[in-house]
């Protein structure tokens, strides 16, 4: 998941390819480069680490020219160096090229190229597509990417530069792309967060498409040499929305953004009680339903079966996408299979929409980037609205999607004639005013987290609709301050985990004032005479929990259905301050990356 800039234009090419760099970040860091176009030729600048290493030989080393092509790393083939950092060139330093994604049948083609006379500089597979355009190449730059990238098997998002043509050509194939249209100047992107302050025209494009930029216009082709007419579409999105706006971490910026986020995913869905959803399916002709997703957005998919399978009687399956893509799924015409992905580039979630649309199955999306390769391939579906998410550990995303798949459910049952739960709507909507208080009062969980933030393990339990937000706590908890948690269903502890319960080891458990209050209570017991130390997450005005332990978050109380939402946030703050508290860089965590577009 690399981040890829190209730009064209009236200004200093590597000035803003590294600042482009800087707002790609997000999507992978271990090594960044740029390459230019300069008078005598292509000048490139590698360095491995961050943006910001690649900079400072930038001050020391300084690269004239108006044109150029940069990427920041997420190492798929070779280790995060300088030399397999991107950009790589051809020969005789005249190609040069950025690439998002995996040649599978690199191998091949290396030692096809090397029986011809190339000589490779790097392990990375994509440096054979720098050599393949070099072998085809007889003067036109888009010709010669069409002749190698017939040979390619596997994704790329690409971005190649010669130093004989004033031009940029890219191409896709599985990793996006996004061509900014400027007044005098021209930025392809992986995605639209660079973009944004040059321009807010875009076009995207989709697979085997080109484009080739050129200071007077671009054309889009497909990969095999046609024109294809493209609509030049407004990003909603504005510049201050991708700053951290005084916040340290964009991760802190989007954990307090949620109050607004799901206020955004609620606007103009809900009109006197009742939800204004279109989605182009007959709510009455499914039988089954199948959500689909990754990581936070697989927890929140838990989630949502509870809701679906309560409120509107629907069968309601949950698969990692992963799983279900190579697993021959029995998926029929009356099924519907639910996407979820805030990036709406997931790689595996892809993949498993394309499984299900292979069945007949109809199929909806609930995506935050609009326009993003998901959103675009899903019959209908669901925009978060919720503003770009930056940060690498999904939080307003994961809460705004539990919020759409509330209002989805809540829709199907309406749809089916079913009555709904008023006072649901209703504390739906006040949501935001019972988030924003937790946000309010952060000293609880700052101290949890000092005095937490040197453990080893840590285990998280909840029941129900609060088991997968168990889940997601650890998951914030691991990816970002790399300490082992593990979320659990608080019942399960007593199958296995208990043998790890001992003065070391954090449970922290979610206790809402619902139905399994009482068995948390008692696991908490269990976990208490085996001299765990108990965190525990509880409603203001519970009265028990202080019997049990002194480590207590207290969130508002609120409805069933809404514990989800608010449960998790003291859970993303305990992560954020334990990973701040340990030095680490939370919106760059190692071996992560934001949009996962490998497979
Ligand atoms: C969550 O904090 C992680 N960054 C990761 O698990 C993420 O949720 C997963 O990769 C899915 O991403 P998507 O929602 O963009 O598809």
């Amino acid at each position: 998941m690399c981040g890829i800039i190209g730009y064209l234009g009236d200004k200093n090419a590597s000035k803003i390819l590294i600042d482009g760099l800087k707002k790609l970040e997000y999507r992978g860091y271990d090594s960044a480069g740029i390459a230019v176009v300069a008078n005598d030729g292509i000048k490139c600048l590698k360095s491995k680490g961050r943006v910001a290493d690649l900079e400072k030989k930038l001050l020391e080393d300084p690269i004239e020219g108006s044109f150029g092509i940069g990427h920041t790393r997420w190492a798929t083939h070779g280790i995060p160096s300088e030399i397999n950092a991107h950009p790589h060139l051809d020969c005789k330093k005249q190609i040069a090229v950025v690439h998002n994604g995996i040649i599978e049948n690199y191998n091949s083609l290396k030692d096809l190229l090397i029986k011809e006379g190339h000589k490779f500089v790097s392990e990375t597979d994509t440096e054979v597509i720098s050599h393949l355009i070099e072998k085809f190449y007889a003067g036109n730059l888009e010709e010669a990417t069409i002749k190698a990238l017939k040979l390619v098997e596997g994704t790329f998002g690409l971005a190649i530069i010669s130093k004989f043509e004033r031009k940029i050509v890219a191409a896709r194939r599985g990793s996006p792309l996004v061509v900014g249209i400027g007044d005098s100047e021209k930025i392809i992107a992986s995605d639209v967060v660079p973009i944004l302050s040059h321009t807010k025209k875009v076009v995207y494009l989709k697979d085997n498409e080109m484009a080739i930029i050129t200071d007077k216009d671009f054309r889009i082709e497909s990969l095999d040499g046609k024109e294809v007419e493209k609509k030049v579409e407004e990003i909603k999105w504005d510049v201050g929305q991708i700053e951290k706006k005084g916040f340290k971490y964009f991760m802190l910026k989007e954990i307090f953004e949620q109050p607004e986020a799901i206020a955004n995913t609620l606007r103009g869905r809900v009109k006197d009680g009742k939800i204004k959803l279109t989605v182009d399916f007959d709510a009455n002709s499914i039988k089954r339903i199948t959500i689909l997703a990754c990581g936070t957005s697989w927890h929140s998919a838990l989630i949502g079966k509870y809701f679906i399978e309560k409120i509107s009687g629907i069968p309601t399956e949950v698969d990692y996408a992963s799983e279900f893509r190579y697993r021959d799924p029995i998926i029929r015409k009356d099924d519907l299979a639910v996407v979820i992905s805030q990036s709406g580039e997931t790689a595996d979630t892809l993949a498993a929409l394309r499984e299900a649309k292979k069945f007949g199955a109809k199929t909806l999306g609930i995506i935050n980037v609009v326009g993003s390769t998901i959103a675009r391939e899903v019959d209908s579906g669901i925009y978060l609205h919720a503003g770009p998410e930056i940060g690498v550990a999904s939080t307003k995303a994961f809460t705004c999607q539990i919020t759409a798949l509330l209002l989805l459910a809540l829709s199907l049952a309406e749809k089916r004639g079913l009555r709904i739960e008023q006072d649901v709507v209703d504390e739906l909507l006040s949501a935001p005013q019972k988030i924003k208080k937790i946000l309010g009062s952060l000293e609880d969980i700052k101290k949890m987290a000092e005095k937490f933030k040197d453990s080893r393990d840590f285990l998280y339990l909840g029941r129900g609709l609060n088991f997968p937000v168990a889940l997601e706590g650890a998951l914030k908890l691991k990816e970002i301050s790399y300490i082992h948690a593990e979320g659990y269903p608080a019942a399960e502890m007593k199958h296995g985990p208990i043998a790890l319960i001992d003065e070391n080891m954090p449970v922290l458990f979610i206790v809402p004032k619902d139905n399994t209050y009482e068995k948390i209570i008692s696991n908490m017991e269990e976990v208490k005479a085996r001299g765990g130390k108990i965190i525990a997450v509880v409603s203001e005005d519970d009265k028990k929990i202080s019997k049990l332990t002194e480590n207590i978050i207290k969130v508002p109380p609120c409805h069933q259905y809404l514990t989800p939402l608010i449960n998790v946030i003291p859970l993303q703050l305990l992560a954020y301050y334990v990973a701040d508290l340990k030095g680490i860089n939370v919106d760059k965590p190692r071996n992560l990356a934001k949009s996962v577009t490998v497979e």
